[in-house]
């Protein structure tokens, strides 16, 4: 059974100044632009791409339906990645954000997640959006923040990216935070 929410008809969600759609091959050279910035994906759960892999990963997007492109409407540019998955069975989905450092602080994440949350939530199959942040990346808890979605813990020294200079893993305290349909339709 397909558990994507949006799964093979997916229709681009338009907001004032974004298109968030499928990913295609040719967003290949955009999304290195955003994959190979090691700021950018210092908190993620991968590495820094070369341009060659972030062109192969354009092309596996465009066959997922958990990933879609960000774009601006007026210069037709790929400026994020919004990540959108069923977690179980019971209506809850993670989200996950990415976005391009010249483009970050100007209020585009906000508007693509919460065009995506919306469109997610109005389906009627989503009850529950969780998404994760790492303690110390503050901009991302902020956007979940003003999303409406709520702190609901702090999972301690719950996973590791980086070694320090003796070997040692460089523990990270993960925020866990969640959205109830029942939020969105109060206004929370
Ligand atoms: C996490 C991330 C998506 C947050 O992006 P962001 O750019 O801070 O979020 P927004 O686009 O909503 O911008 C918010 C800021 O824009 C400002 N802003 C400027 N113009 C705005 C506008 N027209 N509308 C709304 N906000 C606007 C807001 O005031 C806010 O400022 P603040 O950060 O000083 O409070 C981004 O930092 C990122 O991609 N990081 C790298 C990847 C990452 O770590 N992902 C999460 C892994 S768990």
């Amino acid at each position: 059974m397909n558990h994507e929410l949006f799964s093979d008809d997916f229709t681009p969600i338009g907001t004032d100044r974004l298109l968030i759609r499928r990913f295609l091959p040719s967003d290949g050279a955009d999304l290195a632009e955003i994959l190979t910035d090691p700021k950018v994906v210092h908190f993620e759960p991968y590495d820094v791409f070369t341009p060659e892999q972030a062109v192969h990963e354009a092309e596996n997007f465009a066959q997922s339906s958990c990933f879609y492109a960000v774009e601006l409407r007026e210069e037709r540019k790929v400026i994020g990645k919004l990540y959108f998955q069923h977690i179980g069975n019971f209506g809850t989905y993670e989200l996950g954000y990415t976005f391009h450092g010249a483009y970050q602080g100007m209020g585009y994440a906000k508007e693509a997640a919460a065009a995506l949350i919306r469109s997610a939530f109005e389906s009627g199959k989503v009850r529950r959006i969780i998404a994760y942040s790492d303690e110390a990346n503050t901009r991302s808890w902020n956007l979940l923040e003003h999303l409406g979605f709520q702190r609901e813990g702090e999972l301690r020294e719950y996973t590791y990216k980086f070694l320090d200079e003796d070997g040692q893993p460089l523990w990270q305290n993960m925020l866990i935070y969640a959205m109830l349909a029942s939020d969105a339709a109060s206004g929370q």
